[in-house]
Formats: structure tokens, C-alpha cells, sequence
């Protein structure tokens, strides 16, 4: 009896060999999912496992394993990043622009060479993203560290570790007989375009800073303290540079092989060129293709490819001889500048517009570009009448670069351009430029062209989703006179026969106009107050807010300690919500808002079903659904704790697909995401 009691493992061993055993299946399966798009178990399964690993490093905080998958949620926010030297200097690439630059460079390798090697190159592409070096000991994740001044970096490890796409611990694997155990990768941090608009979009909407391009976000989300807020960016990483201690490789192209074979992200479009016929080949069909790509490349890197040659050509300063960037141009087009329009934001913010004449540039057709602000509009001195450069570059978003100068000097506006002293709607409020601001301001509350936007958003779809009150009917119903505030738009069932007379306007479509308006009053309070507009307050905030008040009233009474006791709401969201309640003209609209009988109560959020399938998963909806709208099904959804997406990426939960999807299905078919009819879905409820 006793014998066997001592043969027992103890507790804590078994804990240990559960733990480790977890370890190692999800970073199996994490790999298989984000790296090969394969899901062997379901995600109940799998969150089954997560949970059971994350209890037992409660229990047994000491036990915990470096390469855990829980590291990847993020860790205690830090009060400052630590810095640490590289092993070796990151260097950075000479930069060529031309064919004969190219010429240039192959010359000077055939020299140093004495011309009686067999020169091959690696072309790579130039990924324009965030270098950053991996240092694996044990195969284990240790540390990630910016590049910073190429000699000391920021240790960024715990926000480097919540990439699903890189490996914790790194594959097993042997070269010429030795273990691959200690050793460093380089590689480029990134964003795809779509992630980037998609979090650029929603943070205007939330009125955060927005970011200029893909790289500045992906830089801004590395040097975060809190990895849980990194953990929630789509950041990737493709690696290009592998240095093994004790191990030589032969060649570029075999070490990009290697940290393949170790589950590392490389990137595709490497090719070995053996001419500058061949060279010359792969930088025209990069750039070709490379607005097809879902991520920013600023060009493509040349390298010698043999690490013994590329010794032997060596380095100047701070870049190697062996290897040179050839560097694309962003893309431009020339075209006419017809005017230069003033937009009015719903805050009264004047943002200047071009008005071009539509050209097509880097793989869209352009008719409008944003002059940004005042300061923009005195810097590159564009005039109406003008031949304008349009440009859209690692930027994404286009932009007007320059003036093409006539020949004679002679411009079509012979004056700089004078911003208006008045807004143009027909109040012709006076613009104000806050001290220190950029920005000009209209600041007549009873400014039409506010008003409109307002209305607009207060009517549009993830708001009080008002079918039929769209951007023209609103101009012409304020111009009418009908529409002086947001609350209008509850007496405009008084207006049902003039409605009806008005041209193009029948009683079916007046009918159907006050139905969804009827219908808006129902909707849960995140929708009233996303929709009426309060500075800062986006979607996303109203949702929080509505979480933590029940009623709107009580909203209203929250203190400034109470609303900043929410964990998201800021110091910025916090003081634009006291604004709004002390305005006495808001109020007045919510009292009219109230009586015309608006929903002012929540309930969504304090119903979530708490065991659902689709709690805590990201679903994406595609299609039309023949049971509902596709903000009904959103709503239901997130009323099961579920995240819905605009985009299909692999970590996608579920697609639902309704009838004529298209590329959203597409790609989820190609990357294996499970897809859910309609009827599926509803049956999942
Ligand atoms: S090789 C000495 N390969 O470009 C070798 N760099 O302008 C230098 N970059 O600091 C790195 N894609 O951040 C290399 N395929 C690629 C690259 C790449 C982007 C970045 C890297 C480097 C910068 C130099």
C-alpha cells in the first residue's frame, strides 16, 4: 500500500507535466491556425484547453512555462521600456533609385570579387514596416528589441509576444548535424492595409488620433506599455535575417529556408537572380503587383547571396556592401484642381478639400483628396485651376503632393489661396482658428451644414438606422426648414401629405420614411447616445457607457469621478460628456427626443448570454440575410459576447454567409474559417 503511495507523482509534477503537455499542444494548434490556416480541434476545444492551462498557472505561479500561449494576452503594463545593446549593430541599406544605380552596385561586388566568383543574388522584398530583432535561447522566446539608434534598443518582448504569427518556442530541427538552439532573427514588423483602415476609421470615429500609414501605427502599438492593448492590434512580422550561434549558412536564401523550417513568417516573393537582366525582371514585377499586396512594400532588397562572398565584400559604415535597397517611387498622377471645397464636420470642424478631376493613381480612381487643414493649404500654395501631383504612396491614403508650375509661370489663380473669413452655408457664420489649433471652426450652433452632418449621423445606419434619410433628403428637408434639430425628426410625421407631394416622394416611400423612424425610437440606448453626437463619444464608448448606466438619466447625473471610475472611458471622453449635459440646448433636444418616446433605456448589454457559441468569438457577416438586417444580426451577436469584424482574417471564429457573398466567403473558404448559412447561424442561437 505504502509502496504504491510513494510511487504516486506528487501533485505539483503532475501539474507540471499537464502544463507542459498544454504548452505544447496550443502552440500547435496556434501555429496551425494563424500560420497554415488549419484548425484540427473546434474552438470550444481549444478554449477548453486555454482555460484549463491558465487555472493551473494560477494555482502553480511558478510552474509556469516561458513559451505559455497565455503570455500572448499581454502582462502588467510597464512604466518604461529597458534598454538593451545589440549583439551585432542593425545596420541599415544604401538606398539605389535606378537601373544604372543597380548597374552601379553589381560592378563594385564583381570588382571586389576580382570577378572569379559565381555571383548569384536574394531579392527580397523591402517591407516597409518596423525592424526589430528576436532572441531565441532554447528555442524560447527571450527577448525583442527595436532597432533604435542600430546599437541600443528598446526591450519590447512582452508586446513582441502577443504576435500570434511568431513562434514562443521555435521547431526542432537539425543543419548539418547540430541542433538549432540559440540564435537571433531580424525581421520587419508590419500592419495590412486593411487592418490599418479599419483601426484608423474607428478611432476618427471615437475622435482618437488618427495615424498617417500602416508603419506609424505599427511603431505606435510597439512602443506601448500595456501588451493587453498590443495584443489587440493586428501586428504580423516577416523575418529575413537568422544568425545561429555556432552554425554558419551558406546563403540568404537557405537561411530564409530555415527559418521556415524553425515556423517562422518569411516572406514568398524571394527569388534568386543570376544578371542584372534577371534583377531588373523581379523589380518591375514587384512593382507591377505590389498594389495587389495586402501590406505596404517601399521597394525590394537586392543581397549577395553567399555568406561567405558577403564577408569577403564586407561593410562601410553602418551598411553592408553586399546588399542595397532599390527604393519605388511613390505613385503619382497630374491632374486638374478643379476647386477647393470647404467640408463642416458635425463639431463645426472646416477641413479643405480638392476637388479634382477623377485619375487614376496606384490602383484607384481619385476625384476628392483632403488638404488636411490651413497650414497644409499655405505649404504647397495649391490653387484652384492648378495642375495638382496626387499621390499615394506607404501613406495609403491619397494625397495632393505638389503644383506642376506652368511653363510660363503664369497660374490660373494669380493669388494664393485665401481661406473664406465665412463658412459658405447660408448663415455665413465667421471661421474661427483657435489659438494653437490648426483647424478652422464654424461656430454657429444653427450652422446648416452641421446641422446636416448631425442629422446624417443621428439617422445613419449604426445609429437610429433610418433607411431613407440619407444625405440629399437631409439638405432638402433642412433647407425646407423642417429638420432645425436632431429631434425634428420625430415631428416629421406632421409633415406626412407635404412629404408626399414633394418631387419624387410618393405615399409609399413617405410611408416606409416614418416607419423607420417610428421603428429608430426602440432601438437600446448605445444608439442614442452614439447617435446625438457627443465629442469623443464613437460607437464603441456609447456601448461602455450604456453597459454602466441603465438609464440615460443617470448618465446624465454621473459625476466626472464616476464616469472616469469606467476603466475605458478617458479624461477626453469623460469632460465632452459633462460638456454635453450642461449645454442647456442638447438638453432641450433630449427632452423632445424623450417625449416623441426614444428608447432611453439600456438593455442590450445587461443581457448577455453568457453561454453562447459565439461568446468571446470574432464572427464576420457577409451577404444578405433573408431573416434580418445586417445590424440586427450584429446586435444579436454582440449580444452573445461575440465581436463582429468587417474582414476575414485568420482569426476569424465564423463567417456567416448570406445569399450573393462574395470575396468575404471567398476567403474564408481559402482560409479554412468555418462558414455558417443562415440557417446555421440561427440555429446556433
Ligand atoms: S536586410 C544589413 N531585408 O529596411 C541588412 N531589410 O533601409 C539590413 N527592410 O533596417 C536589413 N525589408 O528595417 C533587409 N527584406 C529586407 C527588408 C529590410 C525591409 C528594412 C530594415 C532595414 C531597412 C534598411
Amino acid at each position: 500500500m505504502q509502496e504504491n503511495l510513494f510511487e504516486m507523482p506528487r501533485a505539483d509534477e503532475t501539474a507540471g507535466r499537464r502544463i507542459k503537455e498544454l504548452v505544447e499542444l496550443i502552440n500547435k494548434y496556434d501555429n496551425l491556425y494563424y500560420n497554415m490556416a488549419e484548425s484540427p480541434i473546434s474552438d470550444r476545444e481549444y478554449d477548453r484547453l486555454f482555460d484549463e492551462l491558465k487555472a493551473l498557472e494560477a494555482a502553480n505561479p511558478e510552474l509556469k512555462l516561458p513559451d505559455s500561449p497565455t503570455q500572448r494576452v499581454g502582462a502588467t503594463p510597464l512604466k518604461e521600456f529597458r534598454q538593451v545593446a545589440h549583439v551585432k549593430p542593425m545596420l541599415s541599406l544604401a538606398n539605389t533609385y535606378s537601373e544604372e544605380e543597380i548597374a552601379d552596385f553589381n560592378r563594385r561586388i564583381e570588382n571586389e570579387l576580382d570577378g572569379n566568383e559565381n555571383i548569384q543574388y536574394c531579392c527580397e522584398l523591402k517591407y516597409d514596416g518596423v525592424s526589430m530583432s528576436l532572441h531565441y535561447r532554447n528555442r524560447v522566446l527571450e527577448l525583442a528589441v527595436t532597432r533604435g539608434n542600430g546599437t541600443l534598443g528598446d526591450d519590447v518582448t512582452q508586446n513582441v509576444r502577443t504576435l500570434t504569427c511568431l513562434p514562443l518556442r521555435a521547431n526542432e530541427i537539425e543543419i548539418a548535424g547540430r541542433k538549432i538552439e540559440n540564435f537571433e532573427v531580424r525581421g520587419e514588423i508590419y500592419m495590412d492595409n486593411a487592418d490599418f483602415l479599419a483601426i484608423n476609421q474607428k478611432r476618427e470615429e471615437e475622435g482618437e488620433k488618427t495615424f498617417a500609414n500602416p508603419r506609424n501605427l505599427t511603431a505606435g502599438s510597439l512602443k506601448l506599455l500595456d501588451s493587453s492593448i498590443v495584443a489587440k492590434r493586428p501586428l504580423k512580422m516577416v523575418c529575413y535575417y537568422l544568425d545561429v550561434e555556432g552554425v554558419a549558412i551558406d546563403s540568404q536564401f537557405e537561411k530564409i529556408q530555415i527559418l521556415r523550417s524553425l515556423g517562422f513568417p518569411t516572406g514568398s516573393r524571394l527569388r534568386i537572380c543570376r544578371n542584372l537582366a534577371e534583377i531588373r525582371e523581379f523589380i518591375e514585377e514587384q512593382k507591377r503587383d505590389r498594389n495587389a499586396l495586402p501590406f505596404n512594400i517601399d521597394g525590394v532588397v537586392i543581397k549577395l547571396d553567399s555568406a561567405r562572398l558577403q564577408e569577403i565584400v564586407g561593410y562601410v559604415a553602418r551598411s553592408p556592401k553586399w546588399a542595397v535597397a532599390f527604393k519605388y517611387e511613390a505613385e503619382t498622377a497630374q491632374t486638374l484642381l478643379k476647386s477647393i471645397t470647404l467640408q463642416v464636420g458635425r463639431t463645426g470642424v472646416v477641413t479643405p478639400v480638392a476637388e479634382l478631376e477623377p485619375v487614376f493613381v496606384a490602383g484607384s480612381t481619385i476625384s476628392r483628396a483632403t488638404l488636411h487643414n490651413y497650414d497644409y493649404l499655405l505649404e504647397k500654395d495649391v490653387r484652384p485651376g492648378d495642375i495638382v501631383i496626387v499621390e499615394k504612396g506607404g501613406d495609403v491614403i491619397p494625397k495632393v503632393s505638389g503644383v506642376v508650375m506652368p511653363e510660363n509661370g503664369e497660374r490660373v489663380s494669380p493669388e494664393p489661396f485665401k481661406f473664406p473669413e465665412f463658412c459658405s452655408c447660408e448663415k455665413h457664420s465667421l471661421l474661427v482658428r483657435p489659438e494653437g489649433e490648426v483647424n478652422f471652426y464654424c461656430n454657429n450652433p444653427e450652422c446648416p451644414w452641421q446641422l446636416r452632418r448631425r442629422i446624417e449621423h443621428f439617422a445613419s445606419r449604426n445609429a437610429m438606422n433610418i433607411d431613407g434619410l440619407g444625405e440629399k433628403i437631409v439638405e432638402n428637408f433642412v433647407k425646407l426648414g423642417w429638420l432645425k434639430s436632431i429631434a425634428d425628426i420625430y415631428s416629421l410625421k406632421d409633415k406626412k401629405s407635404e412629404i408626399t407631394k414633394l418631387e419624387k416622394w410618393g405615399v409609399r416611400s413617405t410611408d416606409n420614411l416614418l416607419k423607420a423612424i417610428e421603428d429608430s425610437k426602440k432601438l437600446p440606448l448605445h444608439r442614442i447616445l452614439y447617435g446625438i453626437g457627443i465629442r469623443f463619444i464613437g460607437e464603441g464608448a456609447a456601448k461602455i457607457l450604456a453597459k454602466n448606466f441603465s438609464r440615460i438619466e443617470e448618465l446624465q447625473k454621473a459625476d466626472r469621478d464616476k464616469l472616469l471610475s469606467i476603466n475605458e472611458i478617458g479624461e477626453k471622453m469623460a469632460d465632452a460628456v459633462l460638456e454635453f449635459f450642461s449645454n442647456p440646448i442638447e438638453i432641450e433636444i433630449l427632452e423632445r427626443l424623450k417625449v416623441a418616446g426614444c428608447n432611453f433605456e439600456s438593455e442590450t448589454f445587461s443581457q448577455i448570454v453568457e453561454d453562447s457559441a459565439f461568446s468571446g468569438k470574432t464572427v464576420v457577416l457577409t451577404g444578405e440575410l433573408s431573416t434580418m438586417t445586417r445590424n440586427q444580426a450584429k446586435e444579436m451577436l454582440e449580444k452573445f459576447g461575440a465581436k463582429v469584424a468587417s474582414s476575414v482574417s485568420k482569426k476569424t471564429d465564423f463567417v456567416v454567409a448570406g445569399e450573393n457573398a462574395g470575396s468575404k466567403l471567398a476567403k474564408a473558404t481559402e482560409l479554412g474559417v468555418k462558414i455558417l448559412s443562415e440557417e446555421d447561424f440561427l440555429a446556433m442561437q
